[in-house]
């Protein structure tokens, strides 16, 4: 086996947990990274197990014909393209009238326009083998989050696009997935709560592990369907009597 996987959004965060955790994998031979930042691209690379073939892009998803030529470039060079993550997130937590159009177009053309051009040009090639793309949504795209009016819905649109996807690219071969990440403690987590304590919540680690399971036999009929990863808060437990009384 020698499958091509392409990561976004891989140079911090969920994105390179996810990447450490598949390269555990042996039928993963090849990897495509992708983020506009190339320092942490590189400290991703490191950071993986050694022995595979490791690309990386420093590109911004949202220039969509560079994005297109990269996975034109990747199909065509590793034959096909048999796994494609899209992590890649931007969030500006404001309220209707504090968020700008030019932010909110921010936010769909990373969050969405980006996940839809990217999928559709990786399944120019996927659709001749069959292959697995899972898309990062949130807890927050399907419950209301005042203040966070982009972002959130952004994340709703993430959840319905995966679901559609799931049924339309069935007859390719194509598992479509979709995880809905709570608190995680990321940079972008930072910007949504600056005051919480990062300690306390899940960790990228964490979901890492999710996705690596899902994408494997473990993740058989969980594809098309919103999967919610979320670390439970331990509660204290409720004191309970040691006598019985008559
Ligand atoms: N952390 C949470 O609590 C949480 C909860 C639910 C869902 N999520 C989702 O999880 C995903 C990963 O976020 P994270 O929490 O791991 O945050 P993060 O550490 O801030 O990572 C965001 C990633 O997206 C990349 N990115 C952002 N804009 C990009 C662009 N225009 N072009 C290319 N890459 C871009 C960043 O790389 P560069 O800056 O190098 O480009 C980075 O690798 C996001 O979709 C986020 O919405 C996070």
């Amino acid at each position: 086996m020698t499958k091509t996987c392409i990561i976004t959004g891989a140079s911090r965060g969920i994105g390179r947990a996810i990447a450490i955790s598949l390269s555990e994998r042996a039928d993963i031979t090849n990897f495509v990274l992708i983020s506009r930042t190339e320092a942490g691209l590189k400290e991703t690379i490191k950071l993986m197990k050694p022995g595979k073939k490791v690309e990386s892009y420093a590109i911004d998803l949202t220039d969509y014909d560079v994005a297109r030529d990269v996975v034109q470039s990747i199909g065509t060079r590793f034959g096909t393209i048999d796994m494609l993550i899209n992590v890649a997130g931007y969030a500006n937590p404001k309220s209707l009238l504090e968020t700008s159009v030019e932010d909110w177009e921010k936010t769909y053309q990373i969050n969405v326009h980006s996940i839809f051009n990217m999928t559709k040009e990786t399944v120019k090639f996927m659709k001749r083998t069959g292959g697995q793309i899972l898309n990062v949504a949130s807890t927050a795209g399907s419950t209301a989050r005042p203040g966070w009016l982009a972002y959130a819905s952004s994340k709703a649109a993430i959840i319905n696009m995966s679901q559609t996807l799931s049924e339309e690219l069935s007859e390719y071969g194509i598992l479509v997935y979709c995880i809905s990440p709570g608190r995680c403690a990321t940079e972008l987590r930072k910007v949504l709560a600056p005051d919480e304590d990062p300690t306390t919540i899940m960790q990228p680690e964490h979901v890492g592990e999710v996705v690596n399971r899902l994408l494997s036999d473990d993740g058989v009929c969980l594809d098309g369907q919103n999967i919610v990863v979320r670390k439970q808060v331990t509660k204290t437990p409720v004191p309970q009597p040691t006598e019985q009384i008559n």
